[in-house]
């Protein structure tokens, strides 16, 4: 290794903070702070629940009486006056909640059972080259192979264009986040002067999104070898911009001149599927893989984060020096940015539509959706003739929930990545008396451009707007969340539900009614429901993530959490269309290594009464991330990213899912019940 190389590759995964807005916390405007959040959460109990719930056939105005001994605290009162009678109902989640624990192993509840499919490495295109255990596979390997860090995933029936019932045939698509470096080559990343452009060609390969076609053979769900729809997509893949920044001269690059185009989709977190089944991926932490060192970094860097002195995993110094390697170096180097790569990391940042059912179709990078950490997207159910509606959270440290309303309406009949290129993108204020506000973040809004003019901030079209979404949504005001992950939407209520992980930087005087906690370390989860304009909304706190004890809300409403479901760091979300809510979890090894919460895990939630029940425990060092189901609800696909990611290159905290001492991979676990039955049930 060369001296004037400091190689710190950060795996941490988590961006470092780069809202330095004046955008003020609630309680920054405050001068009571304590009586103020404690009064304002009820408030904003009260106003959520103000509007009616409708989920599940309730009756209004009973409570509910809970007579299940094992998690009582959990569920022992009501989440609202209009929270269903159990006595009417059949209890959503039928399942016993299992125990926390530190097991190397995928923990089911009794009569589940829980197999590993698809691992890093598994053979899926080209000539199929198997996996070497060793980790010496090439980067040609790599480009044929499922990639590393199974994250965000969705099942579409193989009938999801028509029908969309085939639970026994489909297209398995799931995003790769990243790497860990000391694990993914037999001996750690070679670090030097330069690194081995092969190396650096695997890694990229290792990132972006598997296509996988999988069949039910009797009971055991198998990849379709040989299936023309089995694709890789990586860090590489040629890809199409397009939507309202399209064209921009902010990307243009000497890849693409005229900034239409790039290469790759990188960090690819959560996702989410269209109306019209095509997946979206989301571009989350991928400012750290580029490295711009100018003096002065322009505001689309900057805001974001770009490092200026090497990019995660440098791969700007592959010795082949190759124009698709360089390119993660966007300090300014040629005359003009046609000459080099400056406006790079512009191309990143957005939500990439693929068609999982054209094998051939360039991704599309919709602008329209906004740049900046997107950890995934979830989309309101569409109606005939309705704008389409979706929701993305910004993962970083104080950072901004959006929605995007599409301009032109959805009729299923020719619904498709193109009504997400026009429409208009708003950022969430969240008011501490449970009411909150979409801000529009428009060049055209008079609303906006007074506020950007009395901030001395200009964009120069849309375009530039949106390049830059973050510096827009820090001048309207929007509220700096605690990082907002994934969303879901509950599929009768139309409720939205969104999961803050953590925050520990946000500190007593920037506490507020929709982020109450300072020095967050477990999380919580928010959700809304929209008013009939669409442009305002009530929203409460569904449920704190903490230790047994932890208590949301008050008086009749409150709930406790218990040994069968503390949890911390929610993450990975989904209802599903039962209204099961799956909450997964993304603790920090040392979370997991020494907190009371053991491994990460996946809970379930009936969103209505708050009882919430362990469902899952994934094996040590890894993240439970990205849940999805057959049509029938009887298949569960669970991804597991990261197991024994503390490990060295020669000592492995995790084996799983081999055993044995094995170099421990990311894998998918297709989860079944026993007796055949819905999952949950
Ligand atoms: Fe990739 Fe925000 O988790
Ligand atoms: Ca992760
Ligand atoms: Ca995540
Ligand atoms: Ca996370």
């Amino acid at each position: 290794m060369t001296d004037h190389i400091v190689y710190e590759i950060d795996n941490s995964g988590i961006e470092p903070m780069s809202n330095t807005s004046n955008n003020p916390t609630f309680s920054e405007i405050l001068t009571h702070r304590r009586q103020f959040l404690k009064g304002s959460l009820g408030t904003a109990v009260a106003a959520f629940m103000g509007t009616s719930l409708v989920a599940c056939g309730g009756d209004d105005n009973k409570k509910k009486s809970n007579t299940s001994s094992s998690s009582s605290s959990s569920s022992s009162a009501p989440a609202s006056s209009s929270s269903s009678s159990s006595s009417s109902l059949a209890p959503l989640l039928g399942f016993a909640a299992i125990a926390a624990n530190r097991n190397d192993v995928i923990t089911v509840p009794a009569g589940y059972t829980a197999k590993s499919f698809v691992p890093w490495g598994t053979p899926l295109t080209g000539s199929l080259p198997a996996y070497k255990a060793d980790a010496t596979n090439t980067g040609a390997d790599q480009e044929q192979q499922v990639g590393a860090h199974h994250d965000g995933v969705f099942f579409f029936p193989i009938d999801a264009k028509t029908t969309h019932t085939n639970s026994s045939e489909g297209l398995l698509v799931m995003n790769h986040e990243y790497i860990d470096d000391k694990l993914f080559h037999k001996n750690g990343p070679t670090l030097g002067a330069t690194r081995p452009a092969d190396e650096v060609r695997k890694e990229i390969a290792a990132h972006g999104v598997s296509v996988i076609h999988i069949r039910k053979n009797a009971s055991n769900w198998e990849v379709v070898t040989g299936s023309p729809f089995n694709r890789r997509i990586t860090s590489g893949t040629p890809m199409d911009i397009r939507g309202p920044a399209a064209g921009s001269p902010l990307l243009a690059t000497k890849y693409s001149p005229n900034g239409t185009a790039t290469r790759g989709t990188i960090n690819n977190c959560g996702m989410g599927a269209t109306p019209w089944n095509t997946y979206l991926t989301a571009e989350e932490n991928w400012a750290g893989y580029f490295v711009n060192k100018d003096a002065t970094q322009a505001r689309e860097h900057k805001r974001y984060g770009v490092p200026n002195k090497n990019g995660r995993y440098y791969w700007e110094l592959a010795d082949s020096g190759a124009d698709e390697y360089v390119r993660f170096d966007a300090s300014t180097k040629g005359a003009t940015a046609l000459d080099d790569y400056r406006n790079e990391p512009n191309t990143f940042g957005w939500m990439v539509e693929i068609d999982p059912f054209d094998p051939e179709g360039r991704p599309q990078k919709r602008t329209a959706l906004g740049r900046f950490g997107h950890e995934g997207v979830i989309f309101a159910p569409a109606v005939e003739g309705k704008p389409v509606v979706c929701y993305s959270g910004d993962d970083s440290q104080n950072e901004y929930i959006y929605k995007f309303v599409s301009a032109e309406p959805f009729y299923k009949a020719t619904a498709g990545g193109w009504l997400l290129n026009t429409g208009t993108l708003y950022v969430a204020k969240f008011n501490a008396d449970g009411t909150g506000e979409w801000l529009a973040l428009d060049v055209t809004n008079s609303n906006f451009t007074a506020k950007a003019a009395a901030a001395g901030v200009s964009f120069t079209n849309q375009a530039d707007l949106l390049i830059n979404t973050r510096t827009a949504a820090d001048l309207v005001g929007a509220t700096k969340m605690d990082r907002p992950e994934w969303g879901a939407v509950h599929p009768s209520t139309g409720e939205v539900y969104f999961t803050l992980t953590n925050n520990t930087a946000r500190t007593e005087a920037q506490v507020d009614a929709p982020n109450p906690r300072a020095n967050n370390a477990t999380g919580h989860i928010i959700r809304w429901r929209e008013d009939a304009d669409k442009t305002t909304f009530k929203w409460d706190i569904f449920l704190l993530g903490g230790d047994v004890g932890t208590v949301t809300g008050t008086g009749t409403s409150a709930v406790t959490l218990t040994a069968d479901n503390h949890f911390a760091s929610p993450d990975g979300l989904l209802i599903d269309t039962r209204g099961v809510a799956w909450i997964q979890t993304d603790m920090s090894g040392t979370q997991q290594g020494s907190g009371p919460y053991g491994n990460n895990q996946m809970l379930a939630a009936d969103p209505v009464t708050k009882q919430v029940k362990r469902f899952f425990v994934g094996p040590i060092d890894a993240e439970v991330t990205g849940v999805t189901l057959t049509p029938d609800l009887k298949t569960m696909f669970v991804n597991i990213q990261h197991p024994g990611d503390r490990s060295t290159p020669t000592s492995f905290t995790s084996s799983w899912p081999e055993g044995g001492g094995a170099r421990p991979r990311s894998a998918t676990v297709i989860v079944t019940k026993n007796d055949g039955g819905v999952i949950g049930s």
